[in-house]
């Protein structure tokens, strides 16, 4: 089909989300290491994760929420032409842990890759499929973020390990091309990467040869998260000549409560249009706003035409926005 004639939105269709079977709390990892429930639930808002099984990898738990989210859309699994995952822990160093998605989804047309960009992966990803999508090259895109943290994290290192968590959510965005003000309205996206050594896995292919630990700098990832998701936020604003009052729901990457409430009180903006998952899942990178997004639609907060600001920041320092019409 030659769609290029025309004017396209990217509309979200679906959406979906998959958690590991194993629920680990603060108590049980208190009874593991030298923390407590108290420590990790006042520093950061956590209650609980989700950690992967030996058979639980990152494409497993894309696949099955991708699934989830094509059903939702409504269309059949052949329908989906582009697959992009964001994720910093994929199942083998290549091939694309997306491409692994995609055969386990049955689809044998279409182009499928990973995108790394951290915590940030997943409005990475949708800024991506909505190029694609506006530029007519495309019908549907399933943008999926999926994450295996516990893997690359260091057990005995307290001040890390009790902040992450496993789990994947999915959205599938389908060209429109009808008159509606539905679908996403704008992307922001920024990188810095002089701030490397803040937040960082010390391994890699080309350097160590193995997979390494993530490590972190906690203070300075905090300061530079709270000023960085603020101006993503003015910046979403500013661009789409709204107010902050304007957005309905704001859907942004759930890394730390307090970092959350900070960044609130800065920009003027009430908690109770903030979605909040962290205390369910940690901080799961990449996949940490399509599972809160899950959550929202869900127990209906989120609804057709509400105005949603996804947000995000992570390592590189890598952060951005994207704003949508649902
Ligand atoms: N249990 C008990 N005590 C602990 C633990 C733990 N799990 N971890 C550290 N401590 C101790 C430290 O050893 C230290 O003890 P000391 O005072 O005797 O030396 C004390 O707690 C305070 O440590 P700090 O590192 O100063 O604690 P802080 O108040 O900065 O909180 C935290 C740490 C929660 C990591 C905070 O810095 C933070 O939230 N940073 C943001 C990091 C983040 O969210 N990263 C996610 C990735 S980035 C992103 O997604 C945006």
């Amino acid at each position: 089909m030659n769609i290029k004639n025309k004017t396209y939105k990217s509309i979200v269709s679906g959406i979906g989300a998959s958690l590991p079977q194993e629920v680990v709390t603060n108590k049980d990892l208190s009874m593991r290491m030298d923390t407590s429930e108290e420590w990790i639930e006042e520093r950061t808002g956590i209650k609980e994760r989700r950690i992967a099984s030996k058979g639980e990898t990152t494409s497993s738990l894309g696949t099955d929420a991708a699934q989830i989210a094509i059903d939702n859309s409504g269309l059949k699994n052949s329908d989906i032409d582009l697959i992009i995952l964001a994720t910093a822990t994929p199942d083998n160093t290549f091939p694309a842990s997306a491409t692994l998605i995609q055969s386990s989804l049955g689809i044998e047309r279409g182009y499928a890759y990973d995108m790394q960009a951290v915590c940030s992966g997943f409005v990475f990803a949708v800024e991506a499929a909505d190029n694609a999508i506006k530029a007519g090259n495309i019908k549907n895109a399933l943008v999926i973020g999926s994450e295996t943290f516990s893997r690359i994290l260091d057990w005995d290192d307290r001040a890390t390990c009790v902040l992450f968590g496993d789990g994947a959510g999915a959205m599938v965005l389908s060209a429109s091309s009808e008159d509606t003000n539905r679908g996403v309205l704008s992307n922001h996206l920024h990188s810095d990467g002089r701030y490397k050594d803040l937040l960082y896995v010390d391994g890699g292919p080309s350097t160590t040869n193995n997979v390494g630990y993530l490590r972190m700098d906690g203070k300075g990832v905090f300061k530079h998260a709270v000023q960085n998701l603020s101006s993503a936020i003015i910046e979403a604003i500013e661009y789409n000549n709204i107010a902050i009052e304007d957005i309905d729901w704001f859907v942004p990457h759930q890394a730390n409560i307090r970092i959350l409430e900070a960044v609130s009180k800065k920009v003027g903006l009430s908690r109770d249009k903030v979605i909040i998952t962290v205390d369910k899942h940690a901080n799961t990178s990449a996949a940490s706003i399509p599972l809160a997004l899950y959550d929202a639609v869900q127990k209906d907060k989120i609804k057709k035409g509400d105005l949603v600001l996804l947000e995000a920041m992570g390592g590189g320092f890598s952060w951005g926005s994207t704003l949508i019409r649902w």
